[in-house]
């Protein structure tokens, strides 16, 4: 029975515990460039003590952004910046780690704070999106993507390939293709979005050549000995469900066959409206099929809020690594709340030492030498 405090090998990796900050966009960039909030934002986060830190959706073109303020790796300015992250996150003893994406035809969006929907076609600010086929999101996403052509298919897989390297190259030790949430690799999946009569629609393997083909393209170029992982939506929640998740566990089966150490069990979000069951830990039953039927290595999250469920999900093998996002954002230090509430023997050992030793030891003043 595994501890979410024990550690987590994978490769040549060890998470020195089962706790992930999972990718949070932090729409502050600026040109794909990260800056000095990104940096204090995701140092503070490896300092908090989780095993694994993500950074958030990075896109592999300027049109795969979500909005504008994404951050890119499509030059070698941008791995420059991702480079002192990869590098802070390490130094605080966390697994750096990445994700990147194309964000399809729920790109060209505004920032969630100035609405979250598409910017218009006539503000120079946006830009033509792409996706499998000619059909917008819906919603608040209404622009309508151009179909891609075989070569910007082919365009946009070399754009993966391209940014993975640059990862790789800036010291990330984890990466996670962005395969979920309705953007562009979910999309070619869906049977709603995808519409194509070509290899990459119509039947399971058309819907499944474009997610399959980049995999095997980055796995090229990503180390052997570093994880390569995965954030796929296994379900839409859509009263398609049985039919889906038996897709996407024999899809994340055709992964593994491909070289997919990990999948980051999440949701399809493909189209507007899906009745997702919120509530604290509902995820992680799924999490734990896809990982007995795949026979593959899980991390999952979503509404994982409270201790007792963080301990359990891993106890009863529903996840190796359990995702914790807002909490993280509420506390960088959650990790530390987590020993503290589960028990833990010497929490603050999580810490690094500047603030570990007056939480162990420092009992008020008069105690010790910092008056
Ligand atoms: C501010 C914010 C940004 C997010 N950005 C991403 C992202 O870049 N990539 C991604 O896969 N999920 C993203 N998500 C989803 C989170 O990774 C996570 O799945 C979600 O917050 C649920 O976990 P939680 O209940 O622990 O917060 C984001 C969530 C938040 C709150």
């Amino acid at each position: 029975m595994p501890h979410l405090f024990e550690p987590f090998q994978i490769q040549s990796l060890t998470l020195r515990n089962r706790i992930a900050v999972p990718p949070m966009c932090q729409y502050s960039a600026i040109d794909g460039l990260i800056n000095d909030w990104h940096l204090a934002h995701y140092s503070g986060l490896a300092r908090g003590g989780a095993g694994l830190v993500i950074v958030e959706a990075t896109a592999v073109s300027p049109e795969g952004r979500i909005t504008p303020g994404c951050t890119g790796l499509w030059n070698d300015g941008q791995a420059q910046g991702m480079a002192r992250i990869a590098s802070a996150i390490k130094a605080a003893g966390a697994v750096p780690g990445i994700q990147i994406g194309h964000a399809g035809r729920k790109a060209s969006a505004h920032r969630p704070w100035e609405g979250d929907d598409h910017i218009p076609d006539d503000d120079p600010r946006g830009w033509q999106t792409l996706a499998p086929s000619a059909l917008a999101f819906g919603g608040g996403l209404p622009k309508v993507p151009k179909a891609m052509t075989l070569d910007d298919i082919a365009r946009v897989q070399a754009d993966f390939v391209a940014a993975a390297i640059r990862a790789r190259d800036a010291g990330f030790e984890w990466l996670e293709l962005h395969f979920a949430h309705g953007y562009l690799a979910q999309s070619f999946f869906s049977r709603a979005a995808n519409q194509r009569t070509d290899a990459y629609g119509g039947s399971f393997d058309g819907r499944s050549r474009f997610l399959l083909e980049t995999l095997q393209a980055v796995r090229k170029v990503w180390p052997a000995h570093l994880p390569l992982t995965a954030r796929f939506g296994v379900i839409e929640y859509d009263g398609h469900d049985d039919q889906t998740l038996d897709e996407s566990i024999e899809l994340t089966r055709r992964f593994k066959a491909a070289g997919l150490d990990l999948l980051n069990v999440s949701m399809g979000f493909s189209a507007p409206g899906g009745r997702v069951p919120w509530g604290s830990g509902f995820l992680a039953p799924i999490a734990g099929r896809v990982r007995r039927e795949a026979e593959i290595a899980v991390a999952s999250g979503w509404c994982v809020d409270d201790p007792k469920v963080a301990a359990r999900v891993v106890a009863d093998g529903e996840m190796d690594v359990v995702m914790i996002g807002r909490a993280h954002l509420a506390d960088p230090h959650y990790p530390y709340q987590l020993a503290l509430a589960l028990g833990r023997e010497h929490p603050a050992a999580l810490l690094p030492t500047p603030y570990a030793y007056w939480l162990s030891r420092y009992r008020g003043p008069g105690t010790g030498s910092a008056q």
